[in-house]
């Protein structure tokens, strides 16, 4: 038994999933909480997530291929079309009837922010609103999809976590800043999130200067990030340079102590720098992150006194109780 990723809430929430080009570029699995996805883009264009498992033969769909955006089994050649219909069994009379359940029972699905998301029941919450998309001005950057060998949990409680700056991040923006971290207060902030604003004295290295857009010294940055619940977090920075750069950092729990994770940035800069250099500071901090985390095993201990926390746990703390609300259906 699962400790939280067979729990039945957590499946009526949106998950980040795969790059749309991905799926648009042929079939794909894909596993979220425990359950293997089969993702391919039917012929009107709409992305299609099932079982990963063929009804005829329990075939894992995911090793097919897909033309024209038919799904063929790579078993018997089953062929799955629109919202998974199957329209040919290559072994059958042309007038047999094709079995009830020989259909694939789809999920939902949405196409936002360049990324597939899915839902595996019934959604009690949006899929988080990042307003600047649709602002002129600002261009989004996409990431890929990749596996971490790290508990959602643990990454949800990273993401919104200070005080690691100085000890992780020291390769990149870190090592300038206090080890201190004063009081939080924990806010409302817009489109739904929950978490606190800040102002960070960053390092600003070479490596870092294509993405703060400022050459000189360190990089003054006012920040909030905040929680959307179940696992994402939003860190919004804006430099003195009214340069703003929006990260949307997405864990999706594939089991309990594996994930996949992607990060989305948003920024209204002048765009003379190419999306691939501006990330390149992004995609650092993220695999000092991961160095980390994938030292610490396991799910992120939710009994109370398993943990011991300080002030700067604040929004930890604040995220654990309200996501244990949620796996109890509060
Ligand atoms: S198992 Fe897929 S066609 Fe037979
Ligand atoms: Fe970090």
């Amino acid at each position: 038994m699962a400790i939280f990723s067979d729990n039945l809430h957590l499946r009526n929430h949106w998950y980040a999933i795969a790059n749309v080009v991905e799926v648009n570029a042929g079939v794909i699995g894909r596993r979220l909480l425990g359950e293997n996805l089969v993702l391919y883009t039917d012929p009107a264009g709409t992305v299609i997530a099932a079982p990963d498992r063929c009804p005829h033969r329990e075939a894992p769909l995911s090793a097919g291929t897909v033309e024209d955006g038919v799904l063929v089994c790579c078993y018997h050649g089953w062929q799955f079309g629109s919202a998974g219909k199957c329209i040919s069994i290559p072994s059958a009379d042309k007038d047999f009837p094709i079995p009830r359940n020989g259909h694939l029972p789809c999920y939902k699905t949405e196409v936002r922010y360049g990324l597939v998301w899915v839902c595996l029941g019934d959604p009690v919450a949006n899929i988080p609103v990042i307003e600047q998309d649709a602002m002129p001005g600002f261009r989004r950057i996409n990431n890929p999809v990749e596996t971490w060998a790290v508990s959602a949990t643990r990454l949800t409680d990273n993401f919104v976590d200070i005080a690691h700056f100085p000890w992780v991040h020291t390769g990149t923006f870190g090592s300038s800043q206090r080890t201190h971290v004063p009081k939080i207060d924990i806010v409302d902030l817009p489109e739904g999130f929950r978490g606190y604003e800040y102002d960070v004295v960053a390092e600003n290295p070479p490596s870092a200067q294509l993405t703060s857009g400022q050459v000189e010294g360190n990089a003054n940055r006012f920040m909030t990030t905040g929680y959307y619940l179940p696992f994402t977090v939003r860190s919004t920075i804006a430099y003195q340079s009214k340069l703003e750069h929006i990260i949307l950092l997405l864990p999706t729990p594939i089991d309990d102590v594996t994930s996949n994770f992607t990060f989305v940035v948003w920024r209204n800069d002048d765009f003379s720098v190419s999306s691939e250099d501006t990330i390149q500071f992004d995609r650092m901090i993220g695999l000092e992150d991961k160095v980390m985390l994938e030292k610490i095993p396991g799910v992120l201990p939710f009994e109370k006194g398993a943990l011991a926390n300080t002030q700067s746990d604040k929004p930890s703390t604040a995220w654990r109780l309200k996501f244990q609300e949620l796996l109890s259906g509060k």
